[in-house]
């Protein structure tokens, strides 16, 4: 049976996971597209188009919906899907406050349709090998964990549009770091109990106008005006110019620096796992080099890997003794796992297995980062309730 999409929200993700993922899977086609500002309508010829996403909910022809809009709309969005009775494959993260978090699994946890989440890490063949190998207790059991992300783009990746207002987006652990907190809250295999973070803005927002202009920077301030987009290490003309990044042709460039961002671009975290796993989290935007780094720390050994050299490296400790895994598989799509998500998703809906990232453990990696971001705010520790 081929699985008719509706895809709502055709910005930098939406449209590219229609194209490069749904459209080129064999037990896939899209039915409808929809985007409220009628952005990338042109990608998708013959394909019907709405900007009103309750019309694709009403089309009796699409039997599953992609959801790819910002953060802070897909309580409302998954309600509908529910009420009109769609399989549902929903960005990441569910939501970005803890009472629309609860209130949509509530509304959800008994509906009898696929509802996926996209932590699509899950699904990418090197950190599945990951878990593989914690499963089969290569490193005794688990005690400790590492984890960092470096993003050395991350004005331009997050501080440029709506990512950068708490009311939008939440936090960037919500956003970013939510992958990272969700992969070890899987790879614990337990929930996180208590959980205590700091963090700030050391280069981006107000703080980082004061450090380059002395003063705080006008609100409208946009890239493609202002007088040193040439040289401004975070302009989107730079950055095309002296990095290549060129990731849309319409990248949004409000300046990076104005006092309307109110997420962090730096944050240290702490976690205690129900199961006494403790983990120790950094997340940076302005570092010199990409890597998503993790190092688990058993009773019988040490596993490393990171998502660059694509390398797994477990250290015995008790004999002399180091295995390297290497994967060599090169992924084509936007984000590792991309196809293995929709994979997935498939084999939900044709077979009724559940998926391997639910709404459930999408909504413990949201409770996560938005307790963490807390902690940060009050300099108090947060717990976690049991699921
Ligand atoms: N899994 C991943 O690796 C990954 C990567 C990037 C983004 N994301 C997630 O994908 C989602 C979209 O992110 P993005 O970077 O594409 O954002 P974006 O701002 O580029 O695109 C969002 C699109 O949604 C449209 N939109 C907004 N409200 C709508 C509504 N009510 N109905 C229909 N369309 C609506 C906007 O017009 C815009 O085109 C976010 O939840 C983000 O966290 C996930």
């Amino acid at each position: 049976m081929t699985i008719r999409f509706g895809i709502i929200g055709l910005g930098n993700r939406g449209y590219k996971y229609a194209l490069k993922t749904i459209q080129q899977s064999p037990d896939c086609e899209i039915e409808m597209v929809c985007d409220v500002a009628g952005k990338n309508f042109h990608q998708f010829e013959g394909v019907s188009t709405t900007r009103i996403y309750q019309e694709v909910l009403d089309n009796p022809n699409v039997d599953a919906v992609f959801i790819a809009t910002p953060d802070g709309t897909h309580a409302e969005i998954i309600a509908a899907c529910i009420r009109a009775d769609k399989h549902i494959l929903c960005e990441k993260p569910v939501e970005i406050t803890e009472e629309k978090l609860k209130q949509i699994y509530q509304q959800a946890k008994d509906y009898s349709k696929v509802i996926e989440i996209g932590y699509v890490l899950r699904y990418a063949r090197l950190f599945k090998k990951v878990k593989e190998f914690l499963e089969n207790g290569v490193i005794g059991e688990l005690v400790m964990v590492r984890a960092t992300d470096h993003i050395p783009y991350g004005g331009y990746a997050y501080f440029h549009d709506w990512h950068r207002q708490r009311s939008l987006s939440g936090s960037l652990l919500l956003q970013k770091a939510t992958h990272t907190l969700d992969l070890v809250n899987w790879y614990a295999d337990s929930q996180p109990s208590e959980i205590m973070g700091f963090g700030g803005l050391a280069v981006m927002g107000e703080p980082g106008a004061q450090k380059k202009f002395g003063k705080p920077v006008d609100k409208a301030l946009r890239c493609r005006d202002c007088l040193i987009k040439e040289t401004c290490e975070e302009s989107i003309v730079y950055l095309a110019k002296e990095k290549g990044l060129t990731w849309g042709e319409e990248w949004p460039d409000s300046c990076v620096f104005s006092s309307e961002v109110d997420v962090e671009d730096h944050q240290s975290i702490m976690i205690r796992y129900k199961n006494d796993v403790k983990l120790s989290y950094q997340l940076c935007q302005f570092s010199g080099f990409y890597q998503r780094e993790f190092q688990f720390y058993g009773t019988m050994g040490e596993l490393h890997f990171d998502d660059q050299t694509n390398e797994i490296t477990i250290y015995s400790r008790t004999k002399q003794e180091i295995v390297t895994y290497k994967s060599s598989y090169v992924e084509k799509n936007m984000e590792p796992g991309d196809a293995e998500q929709l994979e997935d998703f498939v084999q939900a809906i044709q077979t009724g297995t559940p998926p391997l990232s639910t709404l459930k453990s999408g909504v413990i990696a949201g409770l996560t980062a938005i307790a963490a971001q807390k902690s940060i705010d009050t300099m108090e520790i947060q717990t976690l309730p049991v699921f």
